[in-house]
């Protein structure tokens, strides 16, 4: 199995798997109440959780790709997080992001989404790819409009019910 710790490439976003670098900023992206509002995930308590979560993040070498930490090409430390996800519960591979607030509203999570959901279908060669959102999660929502994804429905998960939202390769080509 190829492992891609390497993701897409936008006009202004490298994307590339964590590591024990990003922890500083891992931790103000998964500790900032205005970035997790929406996730229903506790605060991370320290940049030392961080570091752990990151080196014990399983899904690179168990599916061969996963969330990618995102970088301005223009230089400085992770700006976010976006990439693709198995979710054994649904058989399904999801989408997902999350950036710090100071990047929100520049078109950031789109560029990155949208590469993604092409790393997906052209690389990965995936047939479908989900994304699992609360329906209050207007931004969010607005960036799986943007890159062509429909809602499907509440669904169960996690002891929530988020909106579950896809695209088919087929409607890409
Ligand atoms: C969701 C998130 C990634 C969006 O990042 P972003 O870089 O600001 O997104 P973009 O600039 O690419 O696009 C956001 C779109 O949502 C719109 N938007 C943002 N907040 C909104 C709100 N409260 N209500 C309606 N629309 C909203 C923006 O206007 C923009 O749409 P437009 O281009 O048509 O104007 C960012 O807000 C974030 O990290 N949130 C916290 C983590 C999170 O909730 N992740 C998703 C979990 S499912």
């Amino acid at each position: 199995m190829e492992i891609y710790r390497t993701g897409p490439t936008t006009d202004r976003l490298t994307m590339r798997a964590m590591n024990a670098d990003d922890a500083e900023a891992f931790y103000r992206l998964n500790s900032d109440a205005d970035v997790m509002r929406f996730t229903h995930e506790p605060l991370c308590p320290s940049v030392d959780e961080a570091r752990t979560a990151i080196e014990s993040y399983p899904d690179f070498e168990r599916y061969g790709y996963g969330r990618w930490g995102c970088f301005l090409k223009a230089g400085g430390p992770m700006i976010g997080f976006c990439g693709l996800k198995y979710l054994p519960e649904f058989d399904a591979v999801d989408i997902g992001y999350r950036l710090l607030p100071e990047y929100w509203g520049r078109g950031l999570a789109t560029e990155a989404a949208h590469a993604t959901i092409t790393f997906g279908f052209e690389t990965l060669k995936l047939r479908q790819i989900i994304a699992l959102t609360i329906a209050e999660n207007a931004g969010s929502i607005r960036v799986l409009e943007k890159i062509g994804m429909r809602c499907a429905g509440a669904v169960e998960y996690d002891g929530l019910k988020p909106l579950k939202y896809v695209i088919d390769a087929e409607s890409k080509r």
